[in-house]
């Protein structure tokens, strides 16, 4: 069956699926992985997530004008860096989270030095993904470089760190925006960089795809935020109302709840005009950004 005939709730289930059979692939490890730590990574890896960046790299590359096929390790690559990134956020030492994805988290399930060898093995994994199923090789290492700072001590990683540093809880908007910048919209932005690079997309469509990302990466967060203190449990499969008892910096509690859904609107409508050139091609990218706004979960 044509797949334009399907709903759109459908056709994202559809390539859900897709993905998730990537994803599985790309963990099929050989003989050297011990049992317990592929437990580990399967249970983290497949647990049921949105998959909302591997989405990202696959629309990014069909607004380019390529197969969506072509782009999916790309797709998984991004997905394995935010697993693990997910596993180590939860640790005690972070977070100290106990839910995730409506199940306990990779640390309670297993132990702590599992989980922070799933972050390690995933992390790895995304980057060996990368530099041995994109071709050509020139564009693999293009993909490498671009990943590599989106998770790095400039980005995911210095996002991460000024969220749990206490002196960053001064609750001024610009640090705030500079942390969720890093710790979220960074992978944001890279999935559809990577999308667009594998498509050999023209520097007007990256920019404008990096202009969407930059956007929608930071209304994701916002939403976030929001799910943290009027969210429920059930539909976000994650404890909530964990921020404020931590002291992080959040939007809720520097600009209010209501300001907070208005800035994350108005942050959805820029990213939606940025990609405005690419037409019907882009139709995918700017349902899921109107998700991102509305979502529950
Ligand atoms: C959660 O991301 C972590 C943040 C960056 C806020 P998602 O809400 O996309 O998590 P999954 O993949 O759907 O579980
Ligand atoms: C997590 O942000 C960001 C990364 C994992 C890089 P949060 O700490 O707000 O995410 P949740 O709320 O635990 O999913
Ligand atoms: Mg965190
Ligand atoms: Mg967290
Ligand atoms: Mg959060």
């Amino acid at each position: 069956m044509s797949t334009e005939t399907l709903s759109q709730s459908d056709r994202s289930q559809l390539l859900c699926e897709q993905i998730d059979a990537a994803l599985r692939h790309s963990i099929e490890f050989d003989r050297g992985c011990p049992d317990r730590l592929r437990e580990a990574i399967t249970y983290s890896l497949l647990a049921p997530g949105k998959r909302l960046r591997p989405q990202l790299v696959l629309f990014a590359a069909q607004a380019c004008g390529a197969e969506t096929t072509q782009a999916m390790p790309a797709a998984v690559a991004v997905e394995l860096i935010h697993a693990y990134s997910l596993v180590h956020d939860d640790l005690p030492a972070m977070d100290d989270d106990d839910l995730r994805r409506g199940r306990p988290t990779c640390h309670k399930q297993f132990d702590e030095a599992t989980a922070i060898l799933v972050g390690d093995a995933l992390l790895a994994r995304a980057f060996e993904v990368l530099a041995t199923e994109i071709h050509p090789a020139s564009v693999a290492a293009h993909c490498c470089a671009e990943l590599a700072k989106a998770a790095g001590a400039t980005a995911l990683v210095g996002g991460q760190a000024d969220d749990l540093d206490a002196e960053f809880r001064t609750h001024a908007a610009d640090q705030l925006e500079s942390i969720h910048s890093r710790k979220t919209g960074a992978l944001f932005r890279v999935a559809l960089r990577l999308g667009a690079i594998v498509a050999d997309a023209s520097p007007e469509q990256l920019a404008a795809l990096d202009e969407f990302g930059k956007h929608l990466g930071l209304a994701f967060q916002v939403v976030d935020d929001l799910l943290d203190v009027s969210g429920s449990e059930g539909h976000v499969g994650k404890r909530l109302n964990k921020d404020s008892k931590q002291g992080k910096a959040t939007y809720p509690a520097v600009l209010g709840e209501n300001a907070s859904r208005e800035y994350a609107t108005e942050l959805i409508d820029q990213a939606c005009n940025a990609i405005a050139c690419f037409g019907e091609s882009a139709t995918p990218l700017l349902e899921l950004a109107h998700f991102v706004r509305q979502r529950n979960r």
